[in-house]
C-alpha cells in the first residue's frame, strides 16, 4: 500500500457514468479513491469538507432526494482548487460547455478522464490548448473516445512516443454503421436492403432516436479527428475534411426519425449498386475512417475490401482499427466492442487508476 489518496468528482452519470461508478468501487488499486462529488445534470452530491460522500449502493435515489443543483462550471472549479488531496475529474456526459472548461481545470492541477470526445474533436485550439504540457497542468486521459474500452488511444500514444512513424490509421469505428454494413454487405452476395437493415438496427437499440445522427458520419468523423491530431496532423475540425454523409440529400431534412426510415426505401438503389459492384470484385463495403500520413489526407465513408480482410469479417457491431506505422509495417490490428457502457466505462476506470498512479499525493 503507498497509502496515496485522490479526490474523484463525477459529472454525469447516465449509462457511462453508472457503470463506472460500480467499478471504481470495485478496482483493484493500492490508491484510495474518495469520491467528493456526483452530479446529474439536475442533481448533485457535494461533500463540503472533502470528506468521502457515503453514497451506499443506492446512490440513485441518494441523488435524486438531494436539494442541491449542479454547480456552475466557475463554482466547481473554486471548490476542486480547495481540495486539500489531488483532484481527478471525471467527466461522463456528452456536454460541450463542460469538456471547452476543460484548460481552466487543467491549468489548475485538476486531472480529467473521460469519454465525451467533444474537447478533442471540435477546434483545433482547444486540443492545443488541453495538450500545452504547461508545468503543474493536470492530466487528461481520454482512452474511452475512440473505440470505448479498446486499446486504440494509449497503443498509438506509446508507439509514437517510443519513436514509431504513424504511416496509415484506418478503422470501423461506429458500433452502428459497424453491424449495419456487417449485415447488408457480406462475402456471400445477399438480397439485403440497406433500409431494412437500418431499421433493424434501431429496432435492436443500436441506432441514436434518430439514425441520421449515425448516418452522417460526424461520430465517426470525431473520432477520426482524434487519431489524425494523436498521429501528428494539425486537423482544423471534423468537419473540415471528407465525410461522406449515408443519408440521401432530400431526407436530411424530414421533420421526424419515423418519416426519414419510411422513405429511406426509395433511395436503396444507389447502395445496392455499389454493393453489387464490389460482389463482382469479391469485395464488402465497409464504412471506414482513415488517416493517411503520406497525403496528409483524413476521410470518412464507404470503401471496399477483399474478403480476406480483417475488416470484412468483422462480426456483429465490433469496432477494428489498423495502425501501419514504420516498426509496423504488417499492421496491428485491435478488434472488439467499440461500444457499451462496461466496456467504456473500464476504458474511463482504466485512465483513472494510470492518472492516480503518475500523479503526487
Ligand atoms: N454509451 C456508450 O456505449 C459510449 C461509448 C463511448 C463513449 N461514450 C461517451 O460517454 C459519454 C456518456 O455516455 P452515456 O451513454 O452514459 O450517456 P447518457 O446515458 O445520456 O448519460 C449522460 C449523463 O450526463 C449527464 N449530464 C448531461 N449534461 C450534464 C451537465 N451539464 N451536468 C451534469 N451532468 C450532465 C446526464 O444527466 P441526466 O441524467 O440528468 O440527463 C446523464 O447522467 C458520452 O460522451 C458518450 O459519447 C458512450
Amino acid at each position: 500500500m503507498t497509502g496515496k489518496e485522490v479526490n474523484v468528482a463525477i459529472i454525469g452519470c447516465g449509462l457511462v457514468g453508472s457503470a463506472f461508478l460500480k467499478q471504481l468501487q470495485a478496482a483493484r488499486s493500492p490508491v484510495t479513491y474518495n469520491l467528493i462529488l456526483l452530479s446529474s445534470s439536475k442533481k448533485s452530491l457535494i461533500s463540503d469538507d472533502f470528506k468521502p460522500l457515503d453514497i451506499g449502493s443506492n446512490w440513485k435515489e441518494t441523488l435524486n432526494a438531494s436539494g442541491k443543483e449542479p454547480l456552475p462550471l466557475e463554482s466547481l472549479l473554486s471548490y476542486l482548487i480547495k481540495s486539500p488531496k489531488p483532484v481527478i475529474l471525471v467527466d461522463n456526459t456528452s456536454n460541450e460547455s463542460i469538456s471547452g472548461f476543460y484548460p481552466k481545470f487543467i491549468d489548475n492541477g485538476i486531472s480529467i478522464a473521460t469519454p465525451n470526445k467533444k474537447a478533442f474533436s471540435s477546434e483545433l485550439s482547444l486540443w492545443k490548448r488541453i495538450f500545452s504540457g504547461k508545468p503543474a497542468s493536470g492530466l487528461v486521459y481520454h482512452e474511452a473516445t475512440v473505440g470505448a474500452g479498446l486499446p486504440i488511444i494509449g497503443t498509438l500514444n506509446d508507439m509514437i512516443n517510443t519513436g514509431d512513424q504513424v504511416k496509415k490509421v484506418e478503422g470501423i469505428f461506429s458500433g452502428t454503421l459497424s453491424y449495419i454494413f456487417n449485415e447488408f454487405s457480406t462475402i456471400e452476395p445477399n438480397n439485403v436492403l440497406f433500409s431494412d437493415v437500418v431499421k433493424k438496427a434501431k429496432d435492436l437499440g443500436y441506432t441514436e432516436p434518430d439514425p441520421r445522427d449515425d448516418l452522417n458520419g460526424l461520430d465517426v468523423a470525431r473520432k477520426v479527428t482524434i487519431l489524425a491530431r494523436l498521429s501528428g496532423l494539425e486537423v482544423e475540425s471534423p468537419t473540415s475534411f471528407s465525410v461522406q454523409s449515408l443519408i440521401p440529400k432530400p431526407l436530411e431534412s424530414v421533420a421526424s426519425a419515423e418519416e426519414f426510415l419510411g422513405k429511406l426505401p426509395q433511395y436503396d438503389s444507389d447502395l445496392a449498386k455499389l454493393k453489387d459492384e464490389a460482389a463482382k470484385e469479391k469485395k464488402v463495403l465497409r464504412f471506414i475512417g482513415k488517416v493517411d500520413m503520406a497525403t496528409k489526407k483524413v476521410s470518412v465513408g464507404i470503401e471496399k475490401y477483399d474478403a480476406s480482410h480483417p475488416f470484412a469479417s468483422l462480426k456483429g457491431s465490433d469496432n477494428v482499427v489498423s495502425i501501419n506505422t514504420e516498426r509496423y509495417s504488417n499492421p496491428m490490428v485491435i478488434q472488439g466492442a467499440g461500444a457499451g457502457a462496461e466496456v467504456t466505462a473500464a476504458g474511463v476506470v482504466a485512465d483513472v487508476l494510470k492518472i492516480a498512479e503518475r500523479i503526487q499525493a
